[in-house]
């Protein structure tokens, strides 16, 4: 069966700790591990901007020996309206696999149903399944025993929520708490899986709109942009709604003894996160960007030997 990665929940628990495990392995000699990826071509369709999932795909893609193409969309058929079943018709007669980043999540869903390949998210408007895995190694790195991390997210509930929330129960997190603004929580159906998913793996799952009450002794303090991509016209409205909760450093002063601060990035300093948290000490957003590149690896290992 083709293996795809369009959401976090398409991993099984074990299945998302041999990939954090095998992007371990690799990360500790980055250039001398075998080439997995020999003879492979992996597509790469962006429809919204990036730099670290472009990059580190590309990157990834290269190291492990195989040919990486990045099609930007005005340069491509589809474009042009050629449909998302044709094109992926077309690159499965041409390439080993699909790296896509895109709006609406059914865009990614009718992609993988035509295609012969395996496919992978990106990031869509719901789900950021690769980031997740990059922000779950990072969480490990710094703390031995993740069933007794309490993470705490401030903000949008967004994409890269909804994906940290049920990678977070994947990984048997001790707590996942999201405080967001009324209006802007993660999904229902997304919080109602990562809860069902914590009662088989121990991690207790809470939505809120009490920030400080959320970051209150939380060993992982995480933020995202509060106006995603295609969210830009919001963002006047988000900026007065989201105000109360950003990362500060009084939030990270209520947090637990050597707590981390964490982000996807890209970051707006004075927004969603202060100069001083993102710049300072707790800060993991550079290890957690690194580990971008490793999971990205263990990612293409994991679909292409389906
Ligand atoms: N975190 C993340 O996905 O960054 P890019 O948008 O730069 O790829
Ligand atoms: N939530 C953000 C993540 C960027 C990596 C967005 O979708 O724009």
């Amino acid at each position: 069966m083709t293996r795809h990665l369009l959401s976090s929940d398409d991993l099984t628990s074990a299945q998302q700790a041999s990939i954090i495990a095998r992007a371990v392995h690799v990360k500790k000699d980055r250039r001398e591990h075998a080439l997995t990826l020999e003879g492979r071509s992996v597509a790469m369709i962006f429809e919204k901007p990036s730099t670290r999932t472009r990059v580190s795909f590309e990157v990834a893609v290269s190291e492990l020996g195989g040919h990486p193409l990045v099609l930007k969309p005005d340069e491509v058929q589809l474009g042009r309206g050629e449909t998302i079943p044709d094109t992926a018709r077309i690159l499965s007669r041409f390439c080993d696999a699909i790296v896509i980043r895109t709006f609406a999540q059914h865009r990614l869903t009718a992609l993988a149903e035509a295609a012969s390949i395996p496919v992978v998210n990106a990031l869509s408007d719901e789900e950021h399944p690769c980031q997740a895995l990059a922000d779950v190694m990072t969480i490990g790195e710094r703390f031995d025993d993740l069933s007794s991390v309490r993470l705490c997210y401030l903000g949008d509930g967004n994409n890269v929520c909804h994906s940290l929330l049920l990678a977070g129960a994947k990984a048997g997190l001790e707590r996942v708490d999201v405080a967001s603004p009324p209006g802007y929580e993660p999904d229902a159906a997304v919080v109602a899986r990562a809860q069902a998913i914590g009662e088989e793996t121990g991690t207790v799952i809470a939505v809120s709109s009490e920030p400080a009450a959320a970051a209150r002794g939380a060993h992982v303090v995480y933020t995202d942009v509060w106006a995603s991509m295609g969210r830009e016209s919001e963002r006047e409205e988000r900026l007065a709604r989201f105000r109360g909760f950003a990362v500060s450093s009084a939030i990270m002063a209520s947090a637990a003894p050597g707590a981390i601060a964490m982000h996807c990035l890209p970051a707006h300093r004075g927004e969603e996160i202060d100069a001083e948290v993102i710049d300072g000490p707790a800060s993991a957003v550079w290890d957690q960007a690194e580990n971008r590149l490793h999971t990205a690896k263990a990612v293409l290992e994991w679909v292409l030997s389906s």
